[in-house]
Parts: structure tokens; C-alpha cells; sequence
């Protein structure tokens, strides 16, 4: 079967041929019909759990992921050959991923059957993109009305946070280029923030020399996050997903939040695909690609130029 993988950790990555897995008693073997591109992807072919897990080369990307059950392990229970699902594969050792025609995965992995209103290609793209951003939105404890800046709202994640704490009755501010700004106001964001122009924090002192209640930050660098945060009212939530956060600063400035780790459950995917197939979210599905197109998509990816979610389609 044909994948994407690396070689060694930091390797570059290829589209190899390598023999179809076998699933063990209690694994599902799937037909991938619809990977999505997360930046954990890379970030695990680069190394970031070196040390931490165990891994296997060639190191085959992916996380998300959707497609047909071909193979049901005899341990195996609700699940059956046919079935149509999606979630998280990831699981030990790394380096079995969706990047390829076929996956094994555990059955006890994060896995639903595909619900009526969702696609496969929305479903690929959901589980961590969509919880992290639900996650979030729930843990910001804010009340309606509340005034939030999402920066790196244009992406995977932000997309379905901007939405997410729209639906939740907040006001959003979302940072966005030009060429982006009227799709964040579409998505029920009341304002954007270009942050190709000058660095957000001055723009939002600026507009809102009052300061906000909320903030939710995918992109910043330590200093940048520390800026914002500053502006964030007494009481108020700033989460960071890049580990930038300093606690004892944010105890200080007596926020709540800080840095942000998924922790991804069954209940949390299932209010996130009510969300979905109710409608009161659009699953940002922005391209759908080849195996072929991954090195040069997982390059974007590298340089933050995602928009909202880039699908590997298998079909
Ligand atoms: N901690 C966790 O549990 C967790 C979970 C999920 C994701 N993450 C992390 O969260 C980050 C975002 O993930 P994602 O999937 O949403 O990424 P993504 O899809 O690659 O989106 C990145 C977006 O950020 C924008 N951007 C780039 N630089 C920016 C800046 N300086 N200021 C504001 N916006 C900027 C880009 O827009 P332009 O191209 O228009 O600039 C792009 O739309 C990644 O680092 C990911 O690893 C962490």
C-alpha cells in the first residue's frame, strides 16, 4: 500500500510503498477513505515524543482519520467489518498512521461510526482540531456576552473555536490577513485583527483600551502571549496551545487558563458532532488532496499557512 512517511526523526518526508498491516485481536484494520493534516503530524515525524514513546520506522504520519472497517480483531466488540468510522488512530507504537490506504487501530482508541449528516471528509477533519477547540471554548468559563480574541483563527483549530464560542453567545475577535478577514466575519466573528500588519497585542490595546474577557491563543510566541494576556481582564481565561504560558505571571494578572493540553473523551467528540450535523458549526473542510500532495502540503503546514482543514482523500 502506498503512505507517507519518514525515515528518521526530522527525515523528509516520502510517499513509500510498504506491505498492508495485519490487525491484532483488538484492532480494527480500516480502509482509509479521508486523513486530515494536523501540525502534531509532523511535529511527531520531527521527534517531539522522541524519548516518550515508542515509535517504528518508516514512520507513517497521521492522527484523524476516516474510512471503512475491512477487519475486526476476535477480541473486538461494537464494531463490525463494513462499518464506516472516524477518530483519533494514533496509538503506541507512533508510526502506524492514517497517511496511508490502510491503518490498524485500536478498537479502544477515540472511534465513532460516521452519524447521517457528516461526510467523510468533515469527519476526518473533526476529532482534534474540533475538540481542542471545544475544549477550550467550554473551559474559558466566560458568560455570554463575554468579549474574546482567538489568534490563529483563520486555521484548523480556530476555525471551529471562532464558531464554537460564537454559538456560545461570545464575542469574537479573530486575527486574520486581509484575504481572510470577511470569512471570520461569516463564521459570526464581530471583528479581525490583521496579524501580518504589526503585532496583535498593539492592534487590540488599540481597539479595546478597556482590555477583553477571553483569550485564546494557537499562534503566539511566549512574549507575544505575555502582551495579551496582560490585556485580558481580572478574572478573565487566556490559553495558549503552544506551551508558551507562564503560571505564576497569569496568577498574578489573576487569570485563569495557561497552557492548553487536549484531553480528548467520548462525550466530548459526541457534543462536538452534534455541533456538526446540527449545523450550528460548518466543518471547515478548505481542501481536499492527494497522497501525492502531502510533502508539499506538509511544507504549508510547516510555515503556519494552513486554512481552516486540508483532507488527504484516498478514494
Ligand atoms: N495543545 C494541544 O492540545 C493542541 C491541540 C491542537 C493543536 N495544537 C497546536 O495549535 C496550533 C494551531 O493548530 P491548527 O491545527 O489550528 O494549525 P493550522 O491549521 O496550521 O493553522 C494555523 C493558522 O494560524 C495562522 N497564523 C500563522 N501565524 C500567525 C500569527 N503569528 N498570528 C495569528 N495567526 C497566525 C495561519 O493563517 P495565515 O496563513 O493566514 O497567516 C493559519 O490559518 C498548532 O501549533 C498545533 O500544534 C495544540
Amino acid at each position: 500500500m502506498r503512505a507517507a512517511a519518514v525515515q528518521s526523526f526530522g527525515g523528509q518526508l516520502e510517499l513509500i510503498d510498504v506491505p498492508k498491516p495485519q490487525a491484532g485481536k483488538d484492532q480494527l484494520l480500516v480502509k482509509i477513505s479521508a486523513a486530515a493534516i494536523n501540525p502534531f503530524d509532523w511535529k511527531v515525524a520531527d521527534g517531539i515524543l522522541k524519548g516518550k514513546a515508542p515509535h517504528v520506522f518508516p514512520l507513517i504520519l497521521g492522527n484523524d482519520a476516516a474510512g471503512t472497517v475491512e477487519f475486526c480483531g476476535e477480541d473486538v466488540t461494537g464494531f463490525a467489518v463494513g462499518d464506516v468510522i472516524f477518530g483519533q488512530f494514533l496509538h503506541m507504537p507512533l508510526g502506524e498512521g492514517p497517511y496511508a490506504e490502510y491503518a490498524r487501530v485500536p478498537a479502544s482508541n477515540l472511534l465513532m461510526k460516521l452519524p447521517d449528516g457528516l461526510d467523510i471528509f468533515q469527519a476526518a477533519a473533526l476529532p482534534t482540531a474540533g475538540m481542542t477547540a471545544l475544549q477550550m471554548v467550554e473551559n474559558l468559563d466566560l458568560p455570554e456576552g463575554a468579549t474574546i480574541l482567538i489568534v490563529g483563527a483563520t486555521g484548523g483549530v480556530g476555525s471551529f473555536a471562532v464558531q464554537l464560542a460564537v454559538a456560545r453567545g461570545l464575542k469574537v475577535i479573530a486575527t486574520a490577513r486581509p484575504a481572510k478577514a470577511t470569512g471570520m466575519i461569516k463564521l459570526g466573528a464581530i471583528a479581525t485583527i490583521d496579524h501580518t500588519s504589526s503585532p496583535v497585542s498593539d492592534q487590540l490595546r488599540q481597539l479595546y483600551p478597556g482590555g477583553i474577557d477571553g483569550l485564546i491563543d494557537l499562534m503566539s510566541n511566549a512574549a507575544e502571549f505575555s502582551a495579551l494576556s496582560a490585556q485580558v481582564k481580572q478574572g478573565g481565561t487566556a490559553f495558549t496551545t503552544a506551551f508558551v504560558a507562564n503560571d505564576s505571571e497569569l496568577q498574578k494578572l489573576s487569570l485563569k487558563g495557561g497552557n492548553f493540553e487536549l484531553a480528548a473523551d467520548q462525550t466530548l467528540l459526541e457534543r462536538l458532532v452534534d455541533h456538526a450535523v446540527t449545523g450550528r458549526v460548518i466543518v471547515p473542510v478548505d481542501q481536499i488532496i492527494s497522497l501525492d500532495d502531502v510533502p508539499d502540503n506538509i511544507r504549508q503546514s510547516r510555515a503556519g499557512r494552513s486554512a481552516g482543514k486540508t483532507i488527504i482523500s484516498f478514494d
